[in-house]
């Protein structure tokens, strides 16, 4: 399957020229080729990850491509850094317009295997992370009188997975917060939406693949391609959540966009 890289993509569009764009998550996989894309279309762009080198190497090949982008170390669920990861961003790009809520995790285990620790982990990372960068950027979007905001939740909020009653749960979380965000936010111009991704050639994806095969779970590729046709390719995901990002889908709140090539519609 060919799919064009970030970089080829709208090359004469323009839609984030003049924003500043943050993205958690950013330094590999979707995010990372979210940062391409929205820096290609003019946003600057605020990385925000824990792989300092892959993260240092994106801003660096953004810059010389002629955009514009910092990396910022963070570990998001922790409170303080990403309390601080916006205090470099802001310094440098002014408020955020839009936050990109992608960073995230999973735990394959069967249920009674986990640990309270593991379930809190996950928890801290996958949903803990929306609250503080949301609590952090919504007084900045309130004050312009508009903002986006974009999560990352997955087709598993709905369709449970066995071995994955963490993930699962802590994704039903982000659908929620998605809606209520949304809900509450509204008529004060700020947008939120929710990306449902199926399988991703990602490294979390390629990692929660094997671990559910090492469980006895049908994920060969033939069970997939059953499912989703094939696995998704990162920068298809990262189009998505551009378009909710974008102006584009001005009259798109609290909606949870599936991008799975027709999984949920067989369900
Ligand atoms: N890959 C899939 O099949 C799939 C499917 C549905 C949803 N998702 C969601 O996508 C996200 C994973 O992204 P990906 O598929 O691009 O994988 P990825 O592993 O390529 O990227 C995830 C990025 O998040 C970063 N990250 C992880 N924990 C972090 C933390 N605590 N603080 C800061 N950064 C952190 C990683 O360093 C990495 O750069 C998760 O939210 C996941 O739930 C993935």
């Amino acid at each position: 399957m060919n799919i064009n890289p970030a970089s080829m993509i709208h090359p004469n569009r323009s839609r984030f020229v003049d924003r500043h764009v943050l993205v958690s998550g950013g330094a590999a996989g979707v995010g990372a080729e979210a940062v391409r894309l929205f820096a290609a279309e003019g946003a600057r762009v605020s990385i925000v990850d824990i792989q300092d080198a892959a993260g240092t190497a994106l801003s660096e090949e953004v810059m010389e491509a002629g955009g514009e982008a910092i990396f910022v170390r963070a570990d998001v669920s922790s409170g303080q850094e990403v309390s601080h990861a916006l205090g470099v961003a802001n310094e440098r790009f002014g408020t955020v317009d839009i936050l990109y809520n992608h960073a995230g995790s999973t735990i394959v285990k069967p249920f009674l295997d986990t640990s309270y620790e593991e379930w809190r982990r996950l928890f801290a990372i996958n949903v803990d992370s929306m609250y503080f960068m949301t609590h952090g950027v919504l007084p900045g979007m309130l004050a312009k009188g508009k903002g986006v905001i974009v999560n990352t939740s997955s087709v598993s909020a709905v369709l449970a997975t066995p071995m994955e009653v963490l993930y699962c749960t802590s994704k039903g979380a982000c659908q929620m917060f998605t809606r209520s965000i949304a809900t509450e936010y509204r008529d004060q111009n700020i947008r939120c939406n929710a990306v449902c991704p199926g399988f991703i050639r990602t490294a979390h994806g390629l990692r929660e693949i094997d671990a559910l095969k090492a469980y006895g779970v049908d994920v060969t590729e033939a069970a997939i391609a059953e499912l989703q046709g094939r696995i998704c390719e990162p920068v298809e995901i990262a189009r998505a959540a551009l378009f909710l990002a974008s102006d584009d889908a001005s009259f798109v709140n609290g909606e949870t966009l599936y991008v799975d090539n027709g999984l949920m519609a067989r369900t």
